[in-house]
C-alpha cells in the first residue's frame, strides 16, 4: 500500500513512525513533513492547507490511503474532495469537523446533546459580549468562534482582561473572520485531560488515555502554548471516569451527529475539564491532538493501518486496538522565544546518541534538513518520547534522552508527568 501522510508536526512524525510498521505498507509520503518524517517517508513540499494540489499528487501517485494530521485541511474539505474522487482518506468530512471549526456550533451541539460543558453565551457583536461581561463578571473565558492557531481562547481572570479579549477579537479582528463570532463562557476549575477517540459513526472507541501540558513554564505558568509534553496513560482517567465520558460525552457525541445528518468517521478529541461535578467538555477537535500522539502511538501495539481502513469502511472494531500496559512521556524541546518569536535555522546536535537508548524515539515537529545536518523549523522542534515501566520510569528515561540533546536557545519543561505521580503510591 502507498499512504499520505499530511502535516508536519511531531503528531505526523509519530503517526509516519506508526503506519511506518505496518506490514501492509509499501511506501509512505509525507506532505510537507519535517527531518523525522524524512527518514521514515519522502516528504513532499506541498503545503497542508493546500487540498486541490494534494488530490492532484494522491491521483498521481495512486495512493491508497491518506492520513490527514491537522484541523486546517478538515475544515477546507480535504475527505469531501477525496472521497469524490473515489480516494480513500481518513478523517471527518468539511460539515462534521465543524465541531472544531466554529465553537459555535460545537457549544450548540453539546447543549443540544446534554453534553456536559460550561455555561455560555453566543455574540454577534462585541457590545452584547460586553454587557454579557460584565453582569456575570470574572473569571471567564472568551473564545473566537473560528479557527485561530490555538490561540483564540482567552482564560480571563478579571472583567477588563475579558473586555479587552472580545475587542481584540470582534473589533481589532486580530484572527479575521474566526472572530466574526464569540462563545463567551463560565470558567471551569479542574484537572485536564485528553480523551481521543476512533469512531466510524457508530462505535467510538476510546485510545489511551492522555493529558497535555498547555503552558510554557513549570507549574502551569506563562501563556498557553500548542502543548509542552504529554504522558499517556493519565491516571486521573480512571476506569470509571472513563466510563463517565463514553456514556456522557462519546456516545452522545456520535448519535447527536447522527441526528444532525452527518456521519462522523475518524478521530474525535474531547478535552475534558475533571471538575467537581464531573468531566466537562473544555473543547472537542476533529483530530489528532499534538503532542498527545506521540506517547500514545508509542504505547499502541496494534498495526494502525487496518483501524484506519475499518473505520473509512464502517467497521470498526474494538479487538482491532490493543495497548502497551507501559507508560509514555514526551517532553517538547522549544526553540528559544517560543510562544513569541523565535529564529530558524539553527543546528541540533545529539540527536544520534538516542538511536543506542532503548524505549526513546525522538519525535521532529519543527526541524528540516539543511544538506546532512538537521535544524530547528518552528516554535516546537522535537517530542522526546519515552516508555517506562511506571509513569517514573518514562518520565526519567525521557529527561535521560533529552540531556543528550542540544540546540541553542533550546528550553523545555522540568516538570512533565510530574502532575501523573500523585495519583501513583
Ligand atoms: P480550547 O482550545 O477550547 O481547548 O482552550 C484552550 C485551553 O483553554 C484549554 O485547554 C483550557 O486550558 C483553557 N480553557 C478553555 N475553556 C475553558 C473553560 N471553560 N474554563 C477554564 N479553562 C478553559
Ligand atoms: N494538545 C492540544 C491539541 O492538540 O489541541
Amino acid at each position: 500500500m502507498k499512504v499520505l501522510v499530511i502535516g508536519s508536526g511531531g503528531r505526523e512524525h509519530a503517526l509516519v513512525w506508526k503506519i511506518a510498521q505496518s506490514p501492509k505498507i509499501d511506501k509512505i509520503y509525507c506532505a510537507p513533513g519535517n527531518a523525522g518524517t524524512a527518514q521514515l517517508a519522502e516528504n513532499i513540499e506541498i503545503k497542508a492547507d493546500d487540498i486541490q494540489g494534494l488530490l492532484k499528487f494522491a491521483q498521481e501517485k495512486k495512493i491508497d490511503l491518506t492520513v490527514v494530521g491537522p484541523e486546517g485541511p478538515l475544515v477546507l474539505g480535504i475527505v469531501n474532495l477525496f472521497e469524490k474522487a473515489g480516494l480513500k482518506i481518513f478523517g471527518p468530512r468539511a460539515e462534521a469537523a465543524r465541531i472544531e471549526g466554529s465553537k459555535v456550533f460545537s457549544k450548540e451541539f453539546m447543549i443540544k446533546n446534554d453534553i456536559p460543558t460550561a455555561q455560555a453565551g453566543i455574540f454577534a457583536d462585541a457590545p452584547a459580549a460586553i454587557n454579557y461581561i460584565n453582569e456575570v463578571g470574572a473569571p471567564i473565558v472568551v473564545k473566537a468562534d473560528g479557527l485561530a492557531a490555538g490561540k483564540g481562547v482567552i482564560v480571563a481572570r478579571t472583567k477588563p482582561e475579558a473586555i479587552a479579549a472580545v475587542k481584540l477579537i470582534m473589533e481589532q479582528k486580530e484572527f479575521g473572520a474566526a472572530g466574526n463570532k464569540v462563545v463567551i463562557e463560565e470558567c471551569l476549575v479542574g484537572e485536564e485531560a485528553s480523551i481521543i477517540a476512533f469512531t466510524d459513526g457508530e462505535s467510538v472507541i476510546p485510545l489511551a488515555s492522555s493529558q497535555d501540558h498547555k503552558r510554557i513554564f513549570d507549574k502551569d505558568q506563562g501563556p498557553n502554548t500548542g502543548g509542552m509534553g504529554a504522558y499517556s496513560p493519565a491516571p486521573i482517567v480512571t476506569d470509571r471516569l472513563m466510563s463517565e465520558i463514553d456514556l456522557n460525552v462519546l456516545k452522545p457525541f456520535v448519535s447527536g451527529m447522527r441526528q444532525e445528518g452527518i456521519d462522523y468517521k475518524g478521530v474525535i478529541y474531547a478535552g475534558i475539564m475533571v471538575t467537581k461535578k464531573g468531566p466537562m467538555v473544555l473543547e472537542f477537535n476533529a483530530r489528532f491532538g499534538d503532542p498527545e500522539t506521540q506517547p500514545i502511538m508509542m504505547r499502541m501495539k496494534s498495526d494502525i493501518v487496518p483501524v484506519f481502513e475499518a473505520i473509512i469502511d464502517g467497521k470498526l472494531d474494538d479487538r482491532l486496538i490493543e495497548w502497551d500496559e507501559r507508560a509514555a512521556v514526551c517532553v517538547v524541546l522549544a526553540a528559544g522565544g517560543y510562544p513569541g518569536k523565535y529564529e530558524k535555522g539553527i543546528p541540533i546536535s545529539g540527536l544520534d546518541k538516542i538511536d543506542q537508548l532503548e524505549n526513546v524515539t525522538v519525535f521532529h515537529a519543527g526541524t528540516k534538513f539543511a544538506g546532512a545536518q538537521v535544524v530547528t523549523n518552528g516554535g516546537r522542534v522535537l517530542g522526546v518520547t519515552a516508555l517506562g515501566g511506571s509513569i517514573k520510569f518514562a518520565i526519567d528515561k525521557a529527561y535521560q534522552a533529552t540531556n543528550m540533546i542540544h540546540f541553542k536557545g533550546m528550553h523545555y519543561r522540568k516538570d512533565i508527568g510530574k502532575q501523573a505521580l500523585k495519583y501513583i503510591r
